[in-house]
């Protein structure tokens, strides 16, 4: 029986700051973010959005198109926790109206954690086959006003299903997986802001490639040339184009285009998704190859700070382009509004009330979904 990811549909918040914008106000060479960094613009979110509203503003195409029938689990990866008792996926269980009969849990090992969602959700699904299980990361990037992770911030979540005959993406069994206990990114309880040793993270997601990919190799014997396309863990597109280059050593500019140039269209618009950034990764590749990719197998990668890397593999499955939501993620992109530096320092500081106050958010856009605000340590959720 194939399992594996049967649609997926994105969400980033509806607004962005160009990072020549961020440039001019650093002082920095906008080619150092456009091109050393590999990014354009990130996605910043309003007081009104959270990781809660992102991922149901992800997952609601779903709904619409009845692809929760079947659904016994949600499965939330993040990072950007926002309670340390009640699991975010609660509030979008809420939000969806998914039914009672449903598992949800929070998972968390910084970006990696949808993986192991999608890992648990083949699990369920192989134990019971007419089963579905719905997916969602949802994170949100935030380094410190001035450091050098600042420009490699976003947000955004990404949803799928788990099935049975999937319609997108079969998961091959195989997988080479590797763990070691660094200090490469974190971020303790009492900051809202992460914490990089930015060049010692890139050298660790790269000694996670190398090692995932020799088990990877060993386990299921393809070589490099068995793969049409890749998609890695994207924090700045150009750390996933400097990844392949190590895999694949010699590769050309064009070759490197052709295998992962598509993988990494929504990511220098939308910026560091975390957890989601590698399913942005697969939506992007699905939803703008040119060519058919439909029984073409394609690698995958992804890597949590601190640390685990996977690499793991599917097969695109014929006629999966009609399972695609290709004209909405364009429109989404399309659409956002410019904020001015002014703008986005003001929202960046504005942060979250901690002072046990009720709090009423002014309304921004936002997708389908908001947060309203805070009254008596509740978040308050609704729709738009
Ligand atoms: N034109 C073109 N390129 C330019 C340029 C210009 N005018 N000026 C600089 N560059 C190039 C540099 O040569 C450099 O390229 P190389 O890496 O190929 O040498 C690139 O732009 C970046 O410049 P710096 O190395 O000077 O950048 P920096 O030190 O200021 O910051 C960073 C880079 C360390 C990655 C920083 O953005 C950071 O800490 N980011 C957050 C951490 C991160 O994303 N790590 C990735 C791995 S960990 C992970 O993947 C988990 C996760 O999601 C966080």
């Amino acid at each position: 029986m194939k399992t594996g990811i049967d649609q997926i549909s994105f969400y980033t918040s509806q607004y962005f700051l160009d990072l020549k914008t961020l440039a001019a106000a650093r002082g920095v060479e906008p080619d150092k973010f456009y091109v050393g960094i590999g990014q354009e613009k990130m996605g910043i979110p309003p007081p009104d959005e959270d990781v809660v509203t992102m991922a149901a503003s992800a997952a609601f195409p779903l709904k619409e198109q009845g692809a929760f029938e079947g659904v016994e689990a949600l499965l939330f990866a993040t990072e950007s926790g926002i309670d340390q008792s009640k699991a975010a996926g609660m509030f979008v269980h809420g939000l969806l109206g998914l039914p009672e009969r449903c598992r949800v849990v929070e998972l968390k090992q910084a970006c990696y954690s949808a993986t192991a969602a999608l890992r648990m959700a083949m699990g369920l699904v192989a134990m019971k086959p007419k089963s579905k299980v719905l997916v969602i990361a949802s994170d949100v990037a935030r380094y410190a006003l001035g450091s050098p992770g600042e420009s490699t911030q976003g947000c955004g979540a990404a949803a799928f299903t788990v099935s049975a005959d999937p319609r997108l993406l079969a998961i091959d069994p195989e997988a080479g997986f590797y763990a070691d206990d660094v200090m490469d990114f974190w971020r303790p309880n009492y900051l809202s802001e992460a914490l990089v040793d930015g060049k010692y993270s890139t050298l660790v997601y790269i000694k996670a490639l190398l090692e995932s990919w020799k088990q990877y190799a060993a386990e299921s014997g393809r070589s490099l040339n068995d793969f049409s396309r890749f998609c890695y863990h994207i924090p700045f597109t150009r750390m996933a184009e400097k990844a392949h280059q190590k895999l694949a050593k010699g590769t050309s500019d064009e070759e490197l285009k052709k295998v992962i140039g598509e993988s990494l269209l929504y990511s220098r618009s939308a910026g560091n998704c975390y957890s989601a950034s590698l399913y942005i990764g697969l939506a992007s590749l699905l939803d703008n190859a040119a060519e058919d990719l439909g029984g073409k197998r394609i690698g995958l990668y992804s890597y949590g700070s601190g640390c685990v890397g996977e690499f793991f593999s599917g097969v695109v499955q014929p006629g999966y382009r009609d399972a695609l939501f290709a004209g909405q993620h364009r429109a989404l992109l399309a659409g956002r509004a410019e904020l001015t530096f002014q703008q986005y320092e003001d929202i960046y500081n504005y942060g979250l009330p901690t002072d046990g106050g009720d709090h009423t958010f002014a309304q921004y856009r936002t997708g389908p979904f908001r947060f309203a605000g805070i009254q008596g340590h509740k978040r308050i959720y609704g729709s738009r």
